[in-house]
C-alpha cells in the first residue's frame, strides 16, 4: 500500500501520521500478533487489521475513554481485534512476554484531543483547563497550576516547554491566581500572551507553555521511558518496535534507548563470553524518517514527526 495518498481528515477525525511508512516498518504478517499502543482513533490500527488474515491478532491500547469508544465502532466484536484502556506504561500487564511482532507507538495527542474544547488542550478554543488523555485519573492542569510554587511552575514551563521566558510566566501566573483561578484555556493563553514580550513568527505566545502543561499533566516523558522496555519484553525475536514522536524530549528518549539497546554492553567489549544480559536486545532497522513535502501539506502535524525502528534480536 506504499504510496496511497492519505485522506484530507475531517473535523474530529485523526490524520495517522507516517501511516505507510509506519505499517511498512511493522512488516506484518497475516497471522501476526500487533499491538498499537496508542490506538487514538484507530487510523494507523484499522490498517493493521486490514492486513491481518483471520489468525491474525491485534490489541490496541489508549488511556483515552473517546479512543475506547472508537475502538468498539472499529473493532465491531472482530474476534482478531481486543482494545485496552491503560497507560502503555502498563503494557507489560496486558501482552505477554515474546508475544508481539510488532508493537506501534504514536506518541503525543490526537487531532480530536486538541480540537474539543471540552478537552483544555488547546489554546485556540475556549474551554475548561483540563489537559488530561485520561480525564478520569490524576490532577488537570488547572489544578497543577493552582496548587504548585512558583519555582516549581517555572521549571516545568522551561524544560518540558524549552520556553525562555518562563520564569516571567510563572510569575504572572502565581499573581494571576490571586484574583481568581486558572481553570480556562483562554484565561491562561491571556496571562501568558501578556507575560511574553515579543512574538516568534508564526507561533503563539502560549504554545510552549501548553506543550509543558500537557507533557507534565500526562507525564509524557515518564510514560515513554517506563513502556520502551515492556515493549521490548513482549516483541518475539524478530518482532518490530516502530515508534513516531512529535517532539526533541520524546525523539531523544526513543533513539537513546534504541541506540543504548542495540549496543553491547561496553564492560564486556572484546571479551569472548558475553553474557546474554549484557548482549544487545535491539537491531537498528534503517534511519529516523520523517515525513515528506506531500504529508505535510496535507497535514501540518506531521512536520515533526520523526519515526525510528528496531528490531528484537533472539537471545
Ligand atoms: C497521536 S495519537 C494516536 C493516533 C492513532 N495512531 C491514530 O491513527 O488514530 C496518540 C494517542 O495516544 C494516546 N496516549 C498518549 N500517551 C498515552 C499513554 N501513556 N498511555 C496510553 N495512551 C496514550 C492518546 O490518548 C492518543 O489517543
Amino acid at each position: 500500500m506504499t504510496g496511497v495518498l492519505l485522506a484530507e481528515p475531517v473535523s474530529g477525525e485523526h490524520a495517522p501520521v507516517l501511516r505507510n511508512a509506519a505499517i511498512d516498518s511493522l512488516a506484518i504478517r497475516a497471522d501476526g500478533c500487533y499491538v498499537d499502543a496508542t490506538f487514538g482513533r484507530g487510523g494507523h490500527a484499522g490498517e493493521i487489521l486490514g492486513r491481518l488474515g483471520e489468525e491474525g491478532k491485534l490489541i490496541g491500547i489508549d488511556r483515552d475513554p473517546e479512543a475506547a469508544a472508537a475502538a468498539a465502532v472499529l473493532f465491531d466484536a472482530d474476534p482478531r481485534a481486543q482494545f485496552v484502556r491503560a497507560r502503555f506504561s502498563e503494557l507489560g500487564q496486558h501482552v505477554p512476554p515474546a508475544s508481539a511482532d510488532g508493537i506501534l507507538f504514536d506518541l503525543g495527542v490526537s487531532s480530536p484531543q486538541l480540537d474539543e474544547a471540552r478537552r483544555g488542550f488547546s489554546f485556540l478554543r475556549d474551554g475548561p483547563l483540563d489537559m488530561r488523555m485520561d480525564p478520569d485519573s490524576g490532577a488537570s492542569a488547572a489544578e497543577f497550576l493552582a496548587r504548585t510554587d512558583e519555582r516549581e511552575i517555572a521549571g516545568v514551563i522551561a524544560r518540558l516547554g524549552e520556553e525562555r521566558h518562563a520564569k516571567r510566566i510563572a510569575r504572572a501566573l502565581v499573581a494571576a491566581r490571586e484574583s481568581g483561578p486558572i481553570d480556562t484555556t483562554g484565561r491562561l493563553a491571556g496571562i501568558v500572551a501578556a507575560a511574553v514580550p515579543g512574538r516568534e513568527p508564526g507561533r503563539h505566545p502560549a504554545t510552549r507553555t501548553f506543550q509543558a502543561l500537557r507533557i507534565h499533566v500526562n507525564d509524557e516523558l515518564g510514560e515513554i521511558e517506563r513502556a520502551l522496555p515492556q515493549a521490548v519484553d513482549a516483541l518475539k525475536p524478530r518482532g518490530r518496535l516502530v515508534v513516531i514522536s512529535f517532539h526533541s524530549l520524546e525523539d531523544r528518549i526513543v533513539k537513546r534507548f534504541m541506540r543504548s539497546g542495540s549496543r553491547e554492553d561496553p564492560a564486556w567489549a572484546g571479551l569472548p563470553e558475553v553474557p546474554a544480559a549484557a548482549r544487545p536486545r535491539l537491531k537498528l532497522v534503517g534511519r529516523a524518517t520523517f515525513a515528506d513535502e506531500a504529508e505535510v501539506a496535507r497535514n501540518p502535524r506531521a512536520r515533526s514527526a520523526v519515526m525510528r525502528v528496531a528490531e528484537r534480536l533472539p537471545e
